[in-house]
């Protein structure tokens, strides 16, 4: 987004400054102006938007996405709780980035990110950011990263990749196309349905399949609903109430399409905070469950549909639940932690200590900085976990997370449907990152 005003950067296929490998070459960079905005994100509610300027006159824009089915451990969002938007306002976060933030921020040299997101930190002063706010301290730091790589010459994929010592990667897209839970207004427990082209070999196969796969669900949802109304991650919320259906339409679209369920398989958010009745009980398509009962029935539908991945399939605090999952189907499956680790390096290790998964969702704005964001990226690597990286149901055409994911390495992303201008404005920067830097490999590894 700061290409506008400094179109040589931020772009993929910017002159890099070093050939791929060098170690970090950080170049410090003085602040010259912050500004911020209430803007509306894709649900119409207010968010940050922010503008850093720098000394040499280059702006460098960010803006704050926000979620719904947010994890009780996360960095806190400051709202404004007066009349306005049902007290959603986000003119206090605003106010604080304009005032005290740019007054620790500007006119002073910073070396790079993480003292610049220590600054932050501190001048909250609080462990989740509730003082100033996560939606204001993220889209700082979100703004600060793309100014780093303004200053270093590269684009943002390839500063990440340099700070983080990763070797970039084009990673697998899971494409959001049924909508339940939290993220919309039928009665589907599970929050999301997602497909991803894990057999096929490049990221514009992999958005092609996305599309055409989403265009044959929509036929098959249009002509059995006669309804082909969105969630807030854009895949579709028919009137269904039962995952096997909702399974049952994947499967058939896939095939309508004409792919395989080898090339593209399917995987899971359950969100299971969102149908816990507490103490390992969860509510599940009409029927209660114990956490003994939904391992077995998540068992059953790894035994009946290619689900390759499964992310938050107990709630944040089921401890017991998740280490049964995963001595169940923890060696074959790939299971996510979301609001059970909500971006937090300490939380991951000790998930990782405990068996409770082997793979952490990536949510910036979960843990509110993006040195913090790596962090928790190199806690599941140094435990051989698997890292997804995340958009957020509200979100705007941001596209940092497309960057974070290719200069991570990381192999895997979630952006919801290929489709709504929010969730492609992700999908879109990856091919275009892919189509300047052809030589860069598809895939989870
Ligand atoms: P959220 O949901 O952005 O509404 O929290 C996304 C998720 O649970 O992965
Ligand atoms: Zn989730």
């Amino acid at each position: 987004m700061s290409e506008a005003t400094a179109p040589q950067t931020g772009q993929p296929g910017a002159t890099p400054s070093g050939a791929a490998g060098d170690p970090p070459n950080d170049v410090g960079l003085t602040i010259a102006s912050l500004r911020a905005e209430q803007v509306l994100d894709s649900r119409g509610w207010p968010t940050v938007s922010v503008a850093l300027t720098l000394d040499d006159g280059s702006v460098h824009e960010a803006s704050a996405p926000a979620g719904a089915s947010t994890g009780a451990f996360e960095a806190v969002e400051s709202r404004d709780e007066g009349e306005e938007f049902s007290g959603r306002g986000v003119l206090k976060a605003v106010a604080g980035i304009e005032g005290e933030i740019a007054a620790r921020l500007t006119d002073r040299r910073w070396d790079g990110i993480r003292a610049l997101d220590d600054a932050l930190r501190d001048l909250d002063g609080t462990p989740n950011l509730a003082r100033l706010g996560a939606n204001a301290v993220v889209a700082v730091s979100m703004a600060a990263s793309r100014a780093f790589a303004h200053v270093s010459g590269v684009a943002l994929y390839e500063w990440i990749a340099a700070q983080t010592g990763a070797q970039p990667l084009m990673p697998v897209p899971h494409f959001n196309v049924l909508n339940g839970g939290a993220h919309a207004a039928n009665d589907l427990d599970f929050q999301e349905f997602m497909i991803a082209p894990l057999g096929l070999v490049s990221e514009e196969q992999a958005v092609r399949a996305g599309s055409e796969i989403y265009h044959a669900l929509q036929s098959a949802v249009r002509d059995e609903f006669h309804t082909a109304g969105l969630g807030d991650e854009g895949g579709f919320a028919p009137p269904i109430a039962n995952p096997v259906q909702a399974l049952d339409l994947l499967v058939a679209a896939i095939e309508a399409a004409g792919y395989t369920t080898d090339q593209v398989k399917i995987a899971l958010d359950p969100a299971a905070n969102g149908f816990s009745l507490g103490d390992g009980n969860y509510q599940v398509g009409g029927r209660r469950l114990d956490r003994r009962e939904l391992v077995d029935y998540y068992d059953g539908l790894l035994g009946d549909y290619p689900i390759w991945s499964i992310e938050d399939g107990f709630a944040e605090d089921d401890f017991e639940g998740w280490q049964l999952m995963f001595d169940r189907v923890g060696s074959s499956t790939q299971l996510v932690g979301d609001d059970l680790y909500v971006t937090d390096a300490a939380r991951i290790r000790e998930g990782a200590e405990k068996h409770y998964s082997n793979a952490a969702l990536i949510k910036v704005n979960q843990i509110g900085t993006v040195s913090q964001t790596f962090d928790a990226i190199a806690a599941a690597r140094e435990n051989d976990m698997a890292c997804m990286v995340s958009h957020r149901s509200g979100e705007t055409i941001d596209a940092f997370i497309a960057d974070l994911v290719v200069g991570t390495g990381v192999g895997q992303i979630k952006s919801g449907a290929p489709a709504r201008g929010e969730r492609v404005a992700k999908y879109n920067r990856l091919m275009s990152i892919e189509r300047r830097q052809p030589q860069l490999q598809y895939g989870l590894h």
